[in-house]
């Protein structure tokens, strides 16, 4: 069980989870609070002693509050590190001192939440920080919520980051975090710590592709896939976002995050308050593995919405296919073929709508195309649901062409500054969602939508970032909250669209994986990870976003080749076995697949789904690393051990090798396993220590092996 303690004589909080402790202490005066001790559990005794370890020395030019290890920063006195909070007072004041006011112990069903407030000694601002832990797990949530409690005129926020994380003093820290681009995202990027600081960041008013909102440290690279400290953080925001992870000049290293300050302002009028994003933070000592498992565990149990599937469905999807040439009759046909692979839902991409024949024109105009679908959309989604299938739609709500009517009424809706161009991405500009028009426009239009029609899954795109993030007519009137209110207005409209249609599930797409991360996760049941499909390029992309993101979220088609992008020619077993490394789906062209490639895309979608609450609820162990070059394996295991399910992917084989067996994890080693496939019984000992026999031959050959625990024989 989680535990949150206050020991009043030490002035110490101690946060208790499943295998972790966190320390906090307030400090001198009450003017600040203090980080004492994040790492593997200890007893409360052993956390409150080390609230008296002695402070190290103060140096010169620097002061006790600027070198003590504060869990939040409020700019003010002699700090000089990144602050966690800048503002500026009505009477032009722009340092805050503040002091503890109160704090409360909250339990709930779940977990523990504990908050501690502070008061500026002279102006409105009530800073709260929050601290949530949930019973079975190791992650922090941690935020604040800023108030301007009124009697002294608006307070403008230059900077408000959710939360700093205080790193152990250790002799050197690696950093490891995602980048990437369009058709490439979540590389695994890995650093040495050095004097300074690292920022990661979007200035592009989505996640982005550029850079996850996530980072992990481990200290002197001691870390491996099985073994050694890591501490690991995650930002819940969909917008522009930063985290700077600092090297002080006397060798404090802190990871602090939240929203971008970049062209940043919000004014905080009396009586307002500003709950800034979850920044999440979790240890492990079971190495990268062992945080990948924790933040799984989270997002399933925790932040994803409760829906009422147990694992994802299987998916098709035309998009590689039928591009914008989507009509009635392509797609009724596509829906027999998909039908009789076993698919569970089928989508309809781009194209349905407005004159949306190309990337030029019809965003914005939300009405079914009547040249495609002359009797509308209803007559497909009859038969797909006569078939046995959910119906599926595409849109992109924040997204406007120039060629359609929506922007031809209303020229004025997308972001622009005066007199300054309106550069176009993809031929479309972007809807100022932070207009309550445009949100309201936005929510009825789609809410027309799901009413007339029977669509029980939205793919929600986004195929360009924000620039030119003008606001004319509120200039004066603080217009570059639009940074934080496109978000807040996005996330509104989905919050309502799901309270209002229950049966629907939504999927985050932004030219595939542009905008993944927690925040989004909490309002969707999956994402597109790439528009990238190439499996083999596949392996690299889904290697990162499997450090963080649960394998259930992650949406992975089979698609046709060669393909589009590599030109690469995959056998369909060896696209299966990637794709089914998530949440499966079919985004190949049913029309042109020979009766043998259904045959086999039939059997394959039945194993995957025999074998997918493993794989989408399971335990994840990467046994090879896809970036390590070579075969790369993959193993999830049953959270009660009964099965597990072990992909290996193939690159070349050279000089007639054969592989080593491939030792596994998450085993009981006086237990035995039969392979559901061929029948082999293996002891677990063996599995772990002398490995899974694996075969391949040849180029990009792959296995997938499903084995069950049996009682020894
Ligand atoms: C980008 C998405 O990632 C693709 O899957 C597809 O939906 C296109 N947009 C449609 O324009």
């Amino acid at each position: 069980m989680v535990d949150i303690i206050y020991d009043a004589s030490s002035r110490c909080w101690v946060l208790q989870m499943e295998t972790s402790t966190y320390c906090i202490e307030l400090g001198e005066d009450d003017s600040s609070l203090q980080h004492i001790y994040w790492g593997p559990r200890v007893a409360l005794v052993e956390a409150l002693e080390m609230a008296h370890a002695p402070k190290p020395p103060v140096v010169a030019f620097e002061s006790p509050t600027g070198m003590s290890r504060e869990e939040y920063v409020p700019w003010g006195g002699m700090r000089f590190n990144e602050p966690s909070l800048k503002v500026e007072y009505a009477d032009g004041t722009r340092a805050i001192e503040w002091i503890f006011d109160e704090y409360a112990i909250e339990r709930s069903e779940v977990g523990q939440t504990l908050w501690l407030r502070f008061r500026d000694r002279e102006y409105p601002l009530v800073v709260t920080l929050y601290y949530r832990i949930y019973d079975g797990h190791d992650v922090i949530e941690r935020w604040a919520r800023l108030e301007n409690s009124g009697g002294g005129g608006p307070v403008t926020i230059e900077q408000a980051l959710s939360a700093d994380w205080q790193l152990p003093r250790r002799e050197s820290y690696r950093l490891i975090y995602l980048y990437g681009q369009h058709m490439g995202e979540t590389q695994i990027a890995e650093v040495m710590l050095g004097p300074g600081k690292v920022v990661l960041e979007s200035r592009r008013g989505a996640t982005s592709h550029q850079f996850n909102p996530w980072v992990a440290l481990d200290p002197d690279e001691r870390a491996t896939e099985e073994d050694g400290e890591v501490w690991s953080m995650a930002l819940a925001w969909s917008g522009s976002w930063k985290i700077v992870v600092e090297t002080t000049s006397y060798g404090a290293v802190q990871c602090v995050g939240g929203l971008n300050n970049f062209d940043f302002r919000y004014r905080l009028d009396e009586g307002a308050h500003l709950d800034l994003p979850v920044f999440a933070g979790l240890y492990s000592n079971n190495g990268f593995g062992g945080i990948s498992r924790k933040w799984h565990a989270y997002e399933r149990e925790r932040v994803l919405p409760e829906g009422p599937d147990a694992v994802r469905p299987v998916l098709f999807n035309a998009w590689e296919g039928t591009m914008f040439a989507v009509n009635e009759q392509n797609q009724m046909e596509l829906a027999e073929k998909a039908a009789g692979l076993g698919i569970e839902i089928f989508v309809v991409d781009d194209g349905w709508f407005g004159e949306r024949n190309s990337e030029y024109a019809g965003l914005g105009d939300w009405t079914v195309n009547p040249e495609k679908f002359p009797r509308g959309l209803n007559p497909l989604i009859a038969r797909v649901n006569a078939l046995g299938m959910r119906f599926g739609l595409w849109v992109e709500p924040e997204m406007v062409n120039p060629d359609s009517d929506l922007y031809r009424a209303h020229p004025d809706w997308v972001y622009h500054f005066r007199h300054r161009s309106r550069t176009e991405g993809r031929h479309q500009l972007v809807l100022n969602l932070a207009r309550s028009d445009v949100r309201d426009w936005m929510l009825a239009t789609l809410d027309l939508l799901l009413s007339e029609h029977n669509i029980e899954f939205i793919k929600w795109d986004l195929n360009r970032y924000v620039s030119e993030p003008g606001w004319p007519d509120e200039v004066g009137h603080n217009p570059e909250r639009v940074w934080l209110d496109h978000v807040r207005n996005l996330y509104w409209v989905i919050d309502e669209l799901r309270r209002r249609h229950p049966g629907v599930a939504f999927e985050s797409c932004a030219g595939g994986g542009g905008r993944v991360d927690l925040g989004i996760l909490s309002r969707v049941e999956q994402v597109w990870t790439s528009d990238n499909t190439d499996a083999f390029d596949r392996l690299r992309i889904q290697e990162g976003f499997g450090y963080v993101y649960a394998p259930r979220v992650m949406m992975c088609w089979v698609t046709d080749c060669p393909n589009f992008l590599t030109r690469r020619i995959l056998s369909l077993r060896y696209r299966f076995h990637v794709a089914m490394a998530g949440a499966l789906g079919i985004g190949g062209d049913l029309a042109v697949w020979t009766p043998q490639e259904l045959e086999e895309a039939r059997d394959l979608i039945a194993v995957y789904k025999r074998v997918r609450p493993t794989i989408q609820n399971g335990l994840l162990y990467r046994l090879r690393l896809p970036r390590a070059g070579g075969a790369a394996a993959s193993q999830y295991v049953a959270r009660d051990g009964s099965e597990t399910v072990v992909f290996v992917w193939g690159h070349s084989q050279q000089f007639g090798e054969t592989q080593v067996p491939l030792p596994l994890c998450g085993l009981e080693k006086d237990m035995h396993y039969a392979d559901s496939l061929n029948g082999a019984i293996y002891s677990g000992a063996y599995l772990a220590q002398k490995g899974l026999p694996v075969n391949l031959v040849g180029d990009f050959d792959s296995r997938m092996v499903h084995l069950v625990r049996i009682a020894p024989r």
